[in-house]
């Protein structure tokens, strides 16, 4: 038997009904669609909305048509995985309740945290699993419900982020297709820059901390960005070197969506065309772990067998990284 690779044989998205567009954001604070278009990207994003309605019931659904899409009944799950910045609560894992919501019975789950990386950090974890042999159908969803930490009167956060799960299905192969190389990065002296102030063990919840808005996310936006842009490139571009991929063989590069100028200071360093660039920001902003495999789900009809695709990501940490895969089927299934 060959070496066992990990392929993703399946990926389902949802995002939540109700929009926030740039107009309804002028009219709660200071700024203006131009701003937010020329800065970011931005056009609108959605906002799950619903008393008692969580990051769970988002996966939950993308979880339920990434099982119908790929005929799997939920016992035949080994591991899921949840990649989320925001769980339903700080205990028990939000992978838990997904597990629960969707009546998968036989597998083990747990969450991941690496901020904005964490998709890619989850996608290589699972990889392991499955190469192992001892894991045949392992799910990792990336899901963020960021509208429950966004301070929607601080002009410079609110406008960036949005709510949104996406999922997909790592099964074993053998043929050449499926997960090849990554390159992951960790600086935990950036955290200064983005991180959410209060609500962990240094910083318990009081009503200080709510008074002083802390349980919502803090970000320098300018040295963010600086880091962002500069590490997104150098990964993508270090994974071409290692693989050596030329441009014109990579088929797909799939960014998270941050900021559109650190999609395409990545894509211009990599001398990709534009339409190899997965961009979908303009429609559901920074949905944080959703943002890698909501774009595969978009693009899922448009992928190819043997599609050499590189996955890229920058988040809070700071954490970066980057992945090389080929895809292994066609179309949508
Ligand atoms: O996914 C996790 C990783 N996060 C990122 O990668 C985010 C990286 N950072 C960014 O994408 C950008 O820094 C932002 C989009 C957050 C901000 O864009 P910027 O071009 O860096 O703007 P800035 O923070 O330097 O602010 C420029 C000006 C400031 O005004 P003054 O001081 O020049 O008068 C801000 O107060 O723009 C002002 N500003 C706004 N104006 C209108 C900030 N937010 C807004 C706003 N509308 N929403």
């Amino acid at each position: 038997m060959g070496k066992l690779k990990a392929a993703i044989t399946g990926v389902h998205g949802w995002v939540p009904e109700d929009v926030l567009t740039n107009q309804d954001l002028e009219k709660m604070v200071d700024t203006t669609d131009e701003w937010i278009l020329t800065r970011t990207g931005i056009r609108e994003r959605h906002i799950l909305k619903g008393e008692g309605k969580g990051t769970s019931d988002m996966a939950a659904e993308a979880v339920k048509g990434l099982l119908e899409k790929t005929n799997t009944k939920p016992e035949e799950v080994d591991l899921l995985i949840c990649a989320t910045v925001t769980p339903d609560m700080q205990f028990p894992a939000t992978a838990n309740v997904v597990s629960d919501k969707v009546g998968i019975k036989n597998a083990f789950s747990f969450d991941m945290n690496a901020a904005c990386s964490t998709f890619i950090y989850a996608l290589i974890t699972a990889s392991k699993y499955v190469e192992s042999g001892e894991y045949k159908k392992v799910i990792v969803i990336g899901a963020d419900k960021m509208s429950s930490i966004v301070d929607y009167t601080d002009r410079a956060t609110c406008v960036i982020f949005g709510d949104g799960a996406s999922a997909v299905m790592l099964e074993p192969t053998e043929s050449e297709e499926g997960i090849i190389d990554h390159r992951f990065y960790t600086d935990g002296a950036g955290r200064i820059h983005l991180h959410q102030k209060a609500g962990g063990s240094v910083k318990p919840a009081s009503h200080d901390t709510v008074n002083d808005r802390e349980h919502f996310i803090y970000q320098e936006g300018q040295p963010v960005f600086k880091f962002a842009v500069t590490n997104m490139a150098d990964v993508a571009e270090e994974i071409m070197v290692r693989n050596n991929l030329k441009s014109e063989e990579v088929n797909w590069l799939v960014p998270h969506q941050a900021n559109l100028r650190i999609i395409e200071a990545t894509a211009k360093r990599m001398k990709l065309d534009k339409n190899k660039v997965m961009i979908n920001i303009q429609r559901y902003g920074n949905t944080t772990n959703a943002t890698i495999p909501l774009c595969l789900y978009e693009w899922e009809d448009q992928l190819k067998k043997g599609d050499n695709i590189v996955l890229a990501a920058f988040g809070g940490g700071f954490t970066w990284g980057g992945i090389y895969l080929k895809w292994a089927y066609d179309g949508k299934k």
